[in-house]
């Protein structure tokens, strides 16, 4: 041994006395998610209280995206909500599209208020997605849907998820919009039942269709939370059989009047209204109900 490695044996208890000091520089923070967009922008065109009840509403949904995640986590296709909007259906699926509207990327798309395509009214729509082939990624907000059932007063004054519109709660208006828009929805989110009855009757006959149906997604995740929280244990369902036989009495009225085919013709119209059709349109189904995309 040289006098050099004489030396460094001296120093090496004097280092080992002072193990917390840097001997390398740190590494570079990670720049694997730069220019993400987390929060969904909105646009100047809305003003500072709509901007407030927006976030607002975007918290709640969120807040019932994640509560559909973990139910369906907890229980799997042994809760009967779950097997009453999805039938034999995989869970995975349903999951990947409310973590879709909980966490996925917002780049490029926004919340606006000026009502651009004049949808707003009156008397007009809560809100609309703007179409594929005009704006996919802009979501226009009517002062309407700031009267819309919020979140807190599910399962109050009145509503039902059988008797009511299922938009007619903020929470779940906003996931409607939401799941036109290709960053959330992929284009692949449509609406192949629509409405309490129809949407009950599409898992049992084709459950594969219900974790990419629009209404069956949100019927479940406002279930879930009505029942375990809102009001848990009791839920509000509301009367079933009035809502299948306004159902029923709206497809008969539809066959009686135009005839035969008119029934597989008005769910043809109901499967063809498509995410690509643009730019927002409005159609009237079976039970009479005007839907806006
Ligand atoms: C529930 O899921 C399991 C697989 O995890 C499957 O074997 C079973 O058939 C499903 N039951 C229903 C009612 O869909
Ligand atoms: C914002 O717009 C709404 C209409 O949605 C209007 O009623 C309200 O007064 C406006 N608020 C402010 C602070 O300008």
């Amino acid at each position: 041994m040289g006098l050099k490695q004489l030396a460094l044996v001296g120093l090496l208890p004097f280092s080992l006395a002072a193990p917390f000091l840097p001997r390398t520089t740190p590494a570079p923070a990670t720049t694997w998610n730069a220019g993400a967009t987390p929060e969904f922008p909105i646009h100047s065109s809305c003003n500072s209280t709509e901007v407030i009840q927006l976030r607002k509403h975007l918290h709640d949904m969120a807040t019932v995206a994640n509560h559909a995640i973990d139910h369906i986590l907890r229980y799997g296709n042994e809760s009967t909500i779950f097997t009453k909007w999805f039938g034999s259906a995989p869970t995975a699926e349903p999951i990947g599209w409310y973590e879709r509207l909980v966490r996925a990327d917002r780049t490029g798309f926004q919340f606006r208020c000026d009502d651009p395509d004049h949808y707003c009214g009156p008397p007009g729509e809560t809100g609309y997605w703007r179409g594929v082939e005009v704006a996919p990624e802009d979501v226009n907000i009517c002062p309407l849907a700031y009267t819309l059932v919020p979140l807190e007063a599910l399962c109050s004054r009145g509503y039902t998820l059988a008797n009511w519109e299922i938009t007619s709660v903020m929470v779940t208006d906003l996931m409607h919009r939401l799941l036109h828009v290709p960053s959330v929805a992929e284009l692949v989110v449509e609406h192949y039942a629509n409405g309490y009855t129809a949407s009950i009757e599409l898992a049992e006959t084709n459950p594969e269709e219900t974790v990419m149906n629009s209404d069956s997604l949100q019927y479940f995740a406002l279930e879930a939370y009505a029942w375990d929280i809102a009001a848990p244990g009791v839920g509000c369902v509301g009367d079933e059989d009035a809502a299948r036989a306004k159902y029923e009495a709206s497809l008969a009225s539809v066959a009686s009047t135009a005839g035969p085919t008119a029934t597989a013709t008005v769910a043809a119209t109901i499967v063809s209204a498509t995410t690509t059709s643009a730019p927002a349109s409005c159609h009237t189904h079976a039970d009479g109900v005007v839907h806006c995309e």
